[in-house]
């Protein structure tokens, strides 16, 4: 009965997956939104280094990590799968329930994994600056300390509900070296339009991609870097799945389910695609994705083309998206409040190789407290999602009387989320659930974009 399964060192994958080699259908391109023609990796030139272009189209299965990004994954890497003993013991079911943990890392979540291949790949084309935006300051914190690790300055545009709520975040990343700004912010005439019609704005995710790209392309040797969404940022995170598939042959199991919270899709990706992979090779497994009924982009947005950020300076993605105009309800799951999804997500979404649920915030505390007091672990609150999703199959298994193997990506720990257990356990959280008017009126503005 082992508790943890560690691969070795030595055994962790030196090559990421491209699912881009496998995708039964392939990706619509990015396009323009002036003339609606597809981009060109050249028009991505003033926001990313050309190496990062180059993995954001290719179809190469395989990609080799490079020693010196592999050197730094080692500080917390491989990350161990446990088995949740105590939760199926307090759950009574029969089945096994796994869990990666990706909140070993420096920064308590799976984000470092890409932070550091993008910090190495501008350093190594000779960038000095990046500029990002965070939601709940998870993303802002793992890119401050991969950018410290390759002597990087940063500027990290935070979404400025969170920016109040969560000081801690600030402090990791300032830490680290790095520099985090409320968004909307003065800095920018994006973040200044906003802040003249609402000097209180709340910001969004949206805002504060477009005020790191303005600063980006305004700004010498600096490059724009994002913590989700992209094809190489999820390529980057498939060091879970593959981790994972390794340690699960240890212990003789493949799984039935597997499960991730979705906000751009990193770590549902990160974790799932290999094993999209064997589904799409004809092996029969489940893979779910668990987003905020707040924010119901898999369950509720149409498959669409539409900007990623709020301003529309991104190219135009396909995706599914509950519309660019989206200012989330303050929620405390703040990474799980984008208006959009990763293209390889939604794709593999509308080939039917995923499913994906929508959960309140109460049922997700409520799991992550069920967790927290079996496994002892305190998740974050995006994390909750899967959790809660993992709890809701367990209970089936148990009806169903069937002994499943259930796989999560638990993505990070809540430690600096505290304030929203406390509003939890208080009584102070509400159900919201993103009204069908709502979605209706923001998506109208899309009707105009070609369909992919
Ligand atoms: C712990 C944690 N899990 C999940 C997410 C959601 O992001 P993604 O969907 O890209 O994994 C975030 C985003 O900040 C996060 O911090």
């Amino acid at each position: 009965m082992e508790k943890k399964i560690f691969l070795t060192e030595k055994d962790m994958p030196r090559a990421w997956y491209n699912i881009q080699a496998d995708l039964p259908n392939p990706l619509p391109p990015p396009l323009n939104p002036a003339t609606g023609e597809p981009i060109t990796p050249d028009m991505l030139a003033p926001i990313l280094p050309m190496n990062l272009i180059e993995q954001e189209v290719s179809t190469e299965r395989w990609i080799d990590i490079p020693d010196e990004v592999m050197e730094r994954l080692l500080m917390y890497r491989p990350s161990p799968l446990c088995r949740a003993y105590a939760l199926e013991q307090f759950l009574g079911t029969p089945a096994h329930i796994y869990y990666k943990n990706e909140g070993v890392s420096p920064a308590g979540s799976h984000k470092p994994n890409t932070a550091i291949a993008q910090a190495y790949y501008n350093k190594i084309a000779g960038i000095k600056r990046l500029t990002t935006e965070t939601g709940a300051g998870q993303w802002g914190s793992a890119i401050s300390f991969a950018c410290n690790q390759f002597g990087l300055d940063i500027k990290v545009y935070m979404v400025r509900v969170s920016y109040n709520q969560k000081p801690y975040r600030r402090i990791m990343m300032e830490t680290w070296g790095g520099r985090c700004v409320p968004s909307p912010s003065p800095d920018t005439s994006v973040g200044r339009k906003f802040l003249a019609e609402n000097p209180e704005h709340s910001g969004s995710l949206g805002i504060a991609i477009s005020e790191a790209i303005e600063d980006c392309v305004t700004s010498k040797d600096t490059k724009y870097s994002l913590g989700s969404v992209l094809n190489h940022v999820i390529m980057h995170q498939t060091i879970i799945g593959l981790e994972a598939e390794k340690q699960l042959a240890i212990a003789g199991e493949y799984p039935d389910v597997v499960i991730g919270c979705a906000g751009g899709g990193s770590n549902f990706g990160g974790l799932t695609f290999p094993f999209v992979r064997d589904k799409i090779h004809g092996k029969e497994v489940r893979i779910i994705a668990s987003e905020p009924t707040s924010c119901p982009t898999l369950t509720k947005g149409p498959y669409t083309y539409d900007f990623g950020d709020t301003a529309g300076t991104t190219p135009l993605l396909p995706m599914h998206s509950i519309g660019h105009g989206f200012v989330p309800a303050p929620i405390h799951a703040g990474g799980l409040r984008y208006h959009g999804m990763a293209p390889l997500v939604s794709r593999v979404l509308m080939d039917g190789l995923i499913e994906a649920k929508a959960y309140n915030q109460v049922e997700t505390f409520s799991a992550g407290l069920i967790f927290a007091r079996t496994e002892g672990f305190i998740p974050a609150p995006e994390t909750n999602h899967a959790i809660a999703c993992a709890i809701e199959e367990a209970k089936r298994a148990k009806e169903e009387g069937k002994e499943k193997v259930i796989l999560m990506n638990f993505s990070g720990h809540g430690i600096i989320d505290l304030p929203s257990y406390d509003a939890f356990m208080s009584g102070k959280l509400e159900d919201y659930s993103l009204p069908d008017e709502d979605i209706a009126e923001l998506i109208k503005d899309l009707e105009k974009f070609p369909k992919p």
